[in-house]
């Protein structure tokens, strides 16, 4: 649906409901499936919105709150960017709003002029009718008064309409077709960011206007050319509306028809040679590498695949990327030190901001089953933590998962990021975080406290990552002793 249908029907989508209340999607589905919010073909009407989230602070406006920021710091250059859409953007957005406020104030003359009229002709018939007129006619006139008398929004309703009017003047939602999938696109973002940013693999090779793998055809919607292009698009694609996702942003809410990546199969193998970002220590014998690729080389993987690392002494190893798709350019490792890895020694003792380091990849099938609509439980066992933190990120970028619990046992360097995962379940509502001592915690009894704190296991999604031995006792003890279903169990083995 266009933005003026939408908006013409007054009703708002799950995931522009979710913004405007602060909520995640999967909250707002928890709602609906237990019958507290009623939906319309998967809108909600705002009435409905503000009765299901009563206290809800509308006034607690973080964007704006940041747009505040943005205003009294005028050198706060990448926030800006992150924030604020292209001028142009911003221009006609505006324009957009202002046609609306002038549309709804001549509405609103009109309907003055009509109840001005109705009321004089009230008091025409009350005055020249007998008494049976005027018994109909007086309560009719008062009826009309009081409506008409009646107080202006509520303070509260206004306060949704301020924040809703300010998303949409910030914000543009893109829906997916055939798919539905429906997501945000802020700042200066391209719709191909903002599309990888909530989670959603689309198709797309250079990010830079050039093999033209990322067209998709404009269904609804204005959009905007934010780059130069060197692709050129034949005349019947020109005819149907095409762009290129990574080179246009959106202006107003727009449609459009493209496919999405559907599983490993889809991805081509890549060789990039990417720079060495920083090298943190994260133990004595664990370091957090972070790698960035070029501009226009961005490496496109799942959530919980792994590469091949070739240092320049012709060392290499394979390693799980433990950061999210989401950030396709800034790629994290978490590296143990191991005497028969000559890749991690050369780490360790040689590798510095600035190396090059040469990556092959994606590999691997450890990936979201991203059509599930179960929670998830994910179990980590040392630096298996890797390839889980990819997962959990993505799943929080696609915000789908209802409910999702960590149990995370520690290796040799404990739990190494350990801030993190507790700041994931301190800023969700739905995210439990539990960490297990190496030496309290063997598996067997980690699994017996997963069964205790979810009797309904049956119900879940189990992705586990670590050493074959932990991973063998996670098959036996779940598959075997618990008939979980083998088909819902995804493991991905770490060293
Ligand atoms: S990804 Fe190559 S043109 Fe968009």
């Amino acid at each position: 649906m266009s933005d003026q249908a939408s908006h013409g029907a007054q009703l708002l989508t799950l995931t522009r409901a979710a913004r405007l209340v602060g909520v995640s999607r999967g909250a707002l589905q928890k709602k609906i499936k237990k019958g507290e919010l009623e939906t319309f073909e998967g809108m909600v009407k705002p009435e409905d919105l503000l009765h299901a989230y009563p206290d809800m602070q509308l006034e607690d406006n973080t964007a704006l709150e940041h747009f505040t920021q943005i205003k009294d710091d005028a050198f706060i250059h990448r926030v800006r960017e992150r924030m604020l859409p292209e001028p142009e953007v911003l221009a006609e957005r505006l324009s957009g709003l202002s046609k609306e406020l002038a549309n709804t104030r001549a509405q609103v003359e009109r309907y003055k002029t009509i109840t001005d009229w109705l009321y004089d002709k009230f008091n025409e018939y009350e005055k020249s009718g007998g008494n049976e007129i005027r018994h109909i006619i007086g309560p009719l006139k008062l009826w009309l008064r009081h409506e008409l008398e009646k107080q202006s929004p509520s303070d509260y309703l206004q306060s949704y309409t301020v924040k809703e009017s300010f998303l949409r003047l910030m914000t543009a939602q893109v829906r997916l077709l055939p798919g539905q999938r429906e997501f945000f696109v802020e700042g200066s973002d391209t719709i191909l960011d903002a599309a990888l940013r909530a989670g959603i693999s689309l198709r797309y090779g250079c990010s830079n206007g050039n093999c033209g793998l990322c067209k998709a055809r404009v269904v609804s919607g204005k959009t905007h050319l934010m780059r130069h292009t060197d692709y050129t698009f034949t005349e019947s694609e020109k005819n149907q509306s095409y762009v290129l996702l990574c080179a246009h942003t959106a202006v107003t809410d727009i449609e459009i028809e493209t496919s999405e990546i559907g599983g490993i199969q889809d991805i081509p193998k890549q060789e990039i040679a990417t720079r060495v970002k920083k090298i943190e220590p994260l133990g004595d014998d664990l370091a957090l590498l972070h790698l960035q690729t070029p501009r226009t080389k961005r490496l496109q993987f799942l959530a919980g695949q792994s590469v091949t690392l070739e240092s320049s002494n012709g060392a290499e190893a394979d390693y799980p990327v433990a950061s999210c798709p989401c950030d396709d350019r800034n790629l994290q490792f978490h590296l143990l030190r191991q005497r028969d890895n000559r890749l991690a020694e050369y780490v360790f003792k040689k590798l510095k901001s600035g190396d090059i380091v040469s990556l092959v990849g994606p590999k691997g099938d450890f990936t979201l089953n991203e059509d599930s609509p179960r929670s998830l439980i994910f179990l980590a066992h040392g630096t298996g933590f890797a390839p889980i933190k990819s997962l959990i990120e993505h799943a929080m970028a696609r915000d789908m998962a209802e409910s999702m619990h960590l149990y995370w046992v520690a290796g040799e360097n404990g739990h190494y990021l350990n801030n993190l995962c507790r700041s994931w379940s301190d800023a969700l509502d739905n995210f439990q975080y539990t960490p297990l001592p190496a030496e309290k915690a063997n598996t067997v009894s980690v699994l017996k406290q997963v069964i205790k704190d979810h009797p309904d296991i049956g119900e879940f999604d189990i992705y586990a990552a670590g050493s074959l031995e932990f991973l063998k006792v996670v098959e036996t003890t779940l598959v075997a002793g618990s008939q979980f279903p083998a088909m819902r169990l995804r493991t991905c083995h770490v060293e």
